[in-house]
């Protein structure tokens, strides 16, 4: 086959900021917040650093192993590696994943943006206190508003697709990246030093060990690990495929894993203070950054401007986590079809926008459909990252452990023939795919 000239990224850094603006989405802020919120705080954190040692790390050297040695997409890397075989069953459901999840993270991204634009005009200021609920459900309710905002954000999105890999995804992420700390840190720095703060550090910090008895306080964990990480769907592999041979893979792993968890930390520094401060239940659930946060805001000197750096931020997370998503697909369309870069992303942005529209009617004309006993987003969110993500990595971890020549796979990985890479084969076959197993069984039973 004679192939167009594979894309690569401008430099080893572009590709990690890349990869880190993939990890670093609403995952870390908005979920990251609500979910630890839910599940006890410093328990929850704790669980999820242990799924982010056992099966987050390991399992995004292999799928970053597994990209740059195939140098395609998530589906054509099975077919050229193990032609035949059913591995790229793997890429389907990586493929499918991408979809199932963009949809919906426009959907919430939109709402992003227009909280964004009415902190901009000063219009969220307005807003009585005590009425964010009401200000916020009224609006998700709405039938045209809310997928205008997701259009939107789709369309840049695709835009940044459409420039390529080199000139779209990496310039974005070299600006969106650097804003994102910087607005994080400052607000974490604020938040901390309210009045009261103390409470919500050490929600975080001090574990209450009594919620471990509650099982779904594992699977969230696992959950939000896969879904913070971008694993288990061939994004970070997508991303891997246009890096060249003297990238160390094992140790890009370590500094994306690293930065993504420290990004969460310091989310729920920024988050948790500010809540416990108002004296706001943190279990707030899903809505608590366009609830509570808006409430807090409004009653705070520099609220407005505050408003506007949070959700500047959460937009910046947002945008460089999509064009992930997106390129997974895109990716796969130019190979298959040999479609332009702009073709695809036009296509398919599109089609994932239509894809959509369920997710955001949840709130309002389908508000009587239960996925799940949820509503659609949060039912599709639940099906995307307690399951679908893990079978994924699960396919990823064995096909590596197992499919794949002991020998190919050290060398493949860089990890060469030290103890470390033994240890990494280690628990790609066993201890990894046991523990998401079981929790894919648990998972299963809870549905
Ligand atoms: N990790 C991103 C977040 O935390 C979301 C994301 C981007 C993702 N790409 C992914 C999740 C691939 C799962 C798989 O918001």
């Amino acid at each position: 086959m004679n192939e167009r000239a594979r894309e690569q990224w401008g430099s080893r850094l572009g590709f990690t900021l890349a990869a880190v603006g993939s990890a670093v989405g609403l995952g870390n802020i908005w979920r990251f917040s609500y979910a630890s919120g839910e599940n006890g705080g410093a328990v929850f954190l704790l669980l999820y650093l242990l799924a982010v040692l056992v099966m987050g790390l390991p399992i995004m050297i292999a799928e970053f192993t597994i990209g740059r040695r195939a140098q395609s997409d998530v589906i054509g890397a099975f077919h050229k590696l193990a032609p035949g075989r059913p591995w790229v069953l793997g890429g389907y459901l990586g493929l499918l994943a991408a979809f199932v999840i963009l949809s919906y993270y426009a959907v919430i991204a939109g709402w992003i943006a227009k909280y964004l634009v009415g902190y901009l005009s000063g219009e969220l200021m307005m807003v009585p206190a005590g009425e964010y609920g009401s200000h916020f459900t009224q609006f998700t309710a709405e039938r045209l508003e809310p997928l205008g905002w997701s259009f939107l954000f789709m369309a840049l999105t695709t835009g940044i697709v459409a420039f390529g890999v080199k000139r779209g995804i990496e310039q974005a992420n070299k600006i969106l990246m650097p804003l994102l700390a910087l607005l994080l840190v400052g607000m974490a720095a604020f938040s901390l030093s309210l009045p009261g703060a103390a409470a919500g550090v050490r929600f975080l910090f001090r574990p209450d060990w009594s919620v471990l008895a509650r099982a779904e306080v594992y699977l969230a964990a696992v959950g939000q690990a896969f879904f913070s990480l971008s694993l288990g769907m061939g994004a970070l592999l997508t991303y891997s495929s246009y890096l060249p041979d003297n990238v160390k893979l094992p140790r890009e792993a370590v500094k994306v894993a690293f930065f993504d968890t420290l990004l969460a930390l310091v989310a729920g520094l920024a988050i948790f203070p500010a809540v416990f401060s108002f004296g706001v239940d943190p279990a707030a659930g899903a809505t608590l950054v366009f609830i509570v946060l808006p409430g807090i805001f409004e009653a705070m000197p520099a609220g407005m401007a505050l408003g506007l750096a949070f959700f500047a931020l959460l937009s910046a997370a947002a945008l460089s986590s999509a064009v992930s998503l997106l390129e997974v697909v895109v990716a796969y369309a130019m190979r298959r079809w040999r479609w332009t870069r702009l073709q695809s992303g036009l296509i398919f942005g599109f089609v994932i926008f239509l894809l959509g529209i369920p997710s955001s009617l949840g709130y309002g004309l389908l508000a009587e459909l239960q996925l799940f006993g949820r509503d659609i987003l949060s039912g599709l969110d639940l099906l995307a990252s307690q399951i679908v993500l893990p079978v994924g990595g699960l396919i990823f971890a064995l096909f590596i452990g197992w499919g794949w020549q002991r020998n190919v796979a050290l060398q493949a990985s860089d990890f060469g023939r030290g103890w470390l890479g033994r240890a990494w084969l280690l628990m790609l076959r066993y201890l990894t795919p046991l523990m998401l197993t079981l929790v894919l069984l648990h998972a299963l039973r809870a549905l």
